[in-house]
């Protein structure tokens, strides 16, 4: 039987993704932080070199004979200079008034007050940054302003800029792989502490119900307690089922002989037939419930048993012998013979106590459904696999009915007067299923009924 668990998502999916997520948007914060830092240091720079190229045109000026004289110095324009060519504009203004230069700036440039001042704008269609500067000049009796435009277009920024946004996004997406491969990394060690565990849960096998004792992560410890102590309870209920079963068998089986020995004892006391024929279905009805209890606790046991199925070598023809020499006093009763064919010794790996209650129940059958007076044989062989056969020359399986006997309860319509609980076919199968065998019935040609319980 397997248990189907409700499962919601993987872990390690979920891990992964959360990873990834993290990574890809750390990534992105990256590049944009970085992009719009170089674009603030860009900036500052061209500002610079703008102020100092003003600042030393305006330092040019002078008032001399009560005119104004401008030589705009080559310096002014050189340190502007940048390798893509970038166009320059300048305006001269006068206490407001164009004296000078690109007149478009003019209108361009809204400020005048005396501190320099800076904006980025378009002139004839290009992008340019601005610096407005002014200074006042004081000749002997007079006092003017003079205030310098001056535009540069932005061709080598963008340039520098496109290349930092290239090496930010290449930075970005390395440092993107490189966390990716770390997630898959760290998943796999974190998956892989509840993987071992899993594996040791899943190796150990039912009957294995000792505590664990491998250290596991911090995180493990509380669900690994509560597996070892649920094991423990576990092992404690089994135990107790296992006493119990014996307890039980033992209660039940001692009165019901007590009474069946008291009812044989008065049958032979008593004389009148009505009496006699009370006895005698009181008697059965003992018989009947003795061996109902007794097949029911066997299976109990069978079935605790077949769960922490317990293997030692054992020689499969040895324990037939031993079942045979046990069972031949009750055959003879019924003059029946029992005849043992086998190998040497046929050693095989399983639960002797099961193997003989099952090999138990089939010699019961035969001689409960054979007929007086015959043989029955027993065969045990090591090929194909180690078994047991067991061979009556009574009626054989009812037909119709074969495929059905190894039912619980299910007893066959040639069981009519015998007393039975339509166990015994029942433990003998399970008893080879617990060892990975099976239970085989047929009809002989000949007549009789065949059982093979294959290990
Ligand atoms: N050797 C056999 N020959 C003919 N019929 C058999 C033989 N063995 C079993 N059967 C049929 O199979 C049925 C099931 O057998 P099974 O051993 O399971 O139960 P049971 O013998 O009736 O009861 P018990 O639990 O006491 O063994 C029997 O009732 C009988 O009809
Ligand atoms: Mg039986």
């Amino acid at each position: 039987m397997t248990n189907k668990v409700a499962t919601s998502g993987s872990l390690r999916n979920r891990l992964v993704f959360t990873l990834i997520g993290g990574a890809a948007v750390l990534a992105l914060l990256f590049f944009f932080v970085v992009r719009s830092f170089s674009v603030q240091i860009a900036q500052q720079g061209q500002d610079n070199i703008l102020l100092a190229s003003a600042t030393s045109m305006l330092d040019a000026a002078a008032i001399r004979n009560s005119t104004i004289e401008l030589d705009l110095p080559y310096s002014a324009f050189s340190m502007l200079s940048t390798q893509a060519d970038d166009r320059i504009f300048y305006a001269i203004l006068q206490d407001g008034k164009f004296l000078s230069g690109y007149e478009d700036l003019v209108g361009v440039d809204a400020s005048s007050s005396n501190t320099p001042t800076f904006k980025t704008s378009f002139v004839r269609g290009a992008k340019v940054r601005i610096i407005s500067a002014s200074r006042t000049l004081i000749g002997a009796s007079e006092r003017t302003e003079i205030q310098i435009i001056l535009a540069q277009t932005q061709d080598d920024l963008s340039k520098t800029l496109d290349q930092i946004s290239r090496n930010a996004a290449f930075l970005g997406f390395g440092f993107f792989a490189l966390t990716s491969a770390l997630s898959f990394w760290a998943t796999s060690a974190t998956i892989g502490q509840l993987g071992k565990l899993t594996k040791s849960v899943t190796r150990r096998g039912p009957q294995d119900l000792r505590p664990f004792k491998r250290s596991v992560p911090k995180e493990m410890g509380p669900l690994v307690s509560s597996l070892n102590s649920l094991m423990g309870r576990l092992d404690q209920s089994l135990s107790q089922s296992e006493d119990f079963i014996a307890e039980a068998a033992h209660r039940v089986r001692t009165p019901l002989a007590t009474v069946r020995s008291y009812a044989d004892a008065t049958l032979q006391r008593v004389d009148k037939e009505e009496n006699r024929e009370a006895m005698r279905s009181m008697i059965k009805a003992i018989d009947e419930s003795s061996r109902a209890a007794g097949q029911l606790l066997d299976h109990a046991m069978i079935t605790f048993r077949a769960d922490h199925l317990v293997r030692e070598e054992i020689n499969l023809v040895e324990l037939t012998r031993d079942l045979v020499e046990r069972l031949t006093p009750i055959a003879e009763m019924k003059d029946l013979s029992l005849a043992l064919h086998s190998d040497d010794q046929v050693i095989y790996k399983g639960d002797p106590v099961l193997i003989q209650n099952a090999v138990r129940n089939l010699i019961d059958n035969a001689m409960k459904y054979g007929p007086m007076e015959s043989t029955i044989e027993i065969f045990v062989s090591r090929v194909p696999s180690p078994s047991v056969t067991v061979c009556d020359n009574g009626p054989g399986f009812p037909v119709g009915e074969i495929e059905s006997l190894t039912t619980r309860f299910q007893r066959g319509e040639n069981s009519k007067d015998i007393v039975g609980s339509g166990l015994g076919l029942t433990i003998a199968r399970d008893v080879a299923l617990a060892h990975g065998g099976n239970i085989h019935l047929e009809n002989k040609l000949e007549g009789g009924a065949c059982v093979t319980l294959s290990l």
